[in-house]
């Protein structure tokens, strides 16, 4: 059983999918594990590191994937990366499946057996496994912690010689696993926290990390959310009648921090630039959700603006930015995830399709689309799909290229 841990291609992924903690779990269960030269570099895991856990050292993609069982990964493969795996391969990493039909498509086409983590369930069994998770409370502390980098005031309330200093007011929109955690780091730094989420059942955790939660209607927020305990998108009075409240409490907040996702849907928009505006001069915004479209009106994905006096960071993977916790948390996903399908016996990842967990996860099987929400992903018109000869994975750069660059 060879396992391949990758270098991340994708411009500004500092992760990496496994660390030499996580090597030697593999290598315990008896598993080889080749890991790309200097995967490990901007999570400060070096070659050497690796090597002492037990794993080989590749110096190519190539290398790393040749004969390999299972190929992990962070973010989906570059087209590249992914002409490199043969026929029967497994592949877990963020596939991000969403609006990629090209992607599905092309893993089916080259008989790639794809895991897309992101799809773990919401059960208890799997909280180990759950990247989502792992990631979004790193990044909920990161927002907090880049807030008050940019804000020229202190967050505590200061009673010094000179006179006191109020704390600062800040508001959390979106209160699932990096909005507590942002309550959380926030009321560690002293700031008066308020939060608001449509799922009822946040309010009573808002309210455990000493935040208030402010919301304009208890009764909707009991339908809102889904079996899998994520957030369905609000009516259209809802939303309106949540905009009208948050505009009157906007004003006086020194930091927004916005975290609202709906999975497979854009960001839901939470502040008009009128809202935006109305924030005193000096005010800062980060808004998590900037890589699925922002919930803030003028966010720039990837970037850090100022308007009218309030600054909008919409910085991209922000729990890459704690690349050493975010890798570190990461492989231990994937480990627990692998290694509770791992035979020992045979010394196999031997997947159980009828397995709750790879139900959830697993996009394709033995060349074909298996996953019911991207059924008709088979059917994608792929450069890579239909030009790849039957035997040989595709040799094209097109359409795989690009939504495989264009990844989470
Ligand atoms: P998420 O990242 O999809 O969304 C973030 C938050 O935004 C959610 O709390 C959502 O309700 C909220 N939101 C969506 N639309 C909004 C709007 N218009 N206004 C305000 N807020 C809005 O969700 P996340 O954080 O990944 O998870 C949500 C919940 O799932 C968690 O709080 C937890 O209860 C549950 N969960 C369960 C796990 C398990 O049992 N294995 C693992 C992780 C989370």
């Amino acid at each position: 059983m060879k396992i391949a841990v990758l270098k991340e291609t994708r411009s500004g992924e500092t992760r990496v999918a496994a660390s030499p903690e996580t090597v030697k779990k593999f290598v315990g269960l008896g598993a080889n594990v080749a890991v790309q030269s200097r995967a490990g570099e901007e999570a400060r895991f070096s070659d050497e590191a690796y090597r002492e856990a037990g794993a080989e050292i590749s110096p190519s993609t190539a290398d790393a994937t040749q004969n390999a069982d299972l190929v992990i990964k962070v973010q989906r493969p570059s087209s590249e990366e992914l002409r490199s795996l043969g026929r029967g391969v497994k592949l877990a990493a963020i596939l991000a499946p969403y609006n990629d039909a090209d992607s599905i498509a092309a893993y089916a086409r080259l008989g790639v057996d794809a895991l897309s983590l992101d799809l773990m369930p919401r059960i208890t069994r799997a909280q180990s496994m759950d990247v989502l998770s792992s990631q979004s409370n790193l990044a909920g502390y990161k927002a907090v912690i880049d807030a008050a980098a940019y804000f020229g005031k202190a967050f505590p309330m200061m009673m010094t010689a000179a006179g006191t200093i109020a704390p600062a007011k800040v508001l959390v929109m979106g209160a699932g696993v990096a909005g507590l955690q942002a309550i959380a780091t926030a009321r560690r730094l002293g700031a008066v926290v308020s939060a608001t989420d449509v799922r009822f059942a946040a309010k009573e955790q808002v309210e455990s990390l000493g935040a208030t939660f402010v919301t304009v209607d208890e009764e909707a927020m009991k339908e809102a959310e889904t079996e899998g305990g994520y957030a369905k998108e609000m009516s259209a009075d809802f939303q309106k009648r949540q905009a009208e409240f948050i505009a009157a409490h906007i004003k006086k907040q020194d930091i927004v921090i916005t975290t609202a996702l709906i999975p497979g849907r854009p960001a839901p928009k939470l502040l008009s630039e009128e809202m935006v505006h109305s924030m005193a001069a000096g005010s800062v915004i980060v808004d998590l959700a900037a890589e699925q479209g922002g919930n803030a009106a003028l966010t720039r994905p990837g970037e850090a603006i100022e308007t009218g006096g309030v600054t909008i960071l919409g910085f991209s993977n922000v729990a890459g930015r704690l690349a050493r916790d975010a890798s570190s948390l990461y492989a231990r996903n994937v480990f627990n995830f692998v290694s509770a399908f791992y035979d020992k016996e045979t010394n196999s990842f031997a997947v159980d399709w009828d397995d709750e967990l790879i139900k959830g996860v697993a996009l394709t099987r033995d060349g074909k689309v298996i996953h019911p929400a991207f059924a008709s992903a088979e059917e994608a018109p792929t450069a890579a799909a239909k030009e790849a000869p039957s035997e040989e994975p595709s040799t094209d750069d097109g359409a795989t290229e690009k939504s495989a660059e264009d990844g989470a």
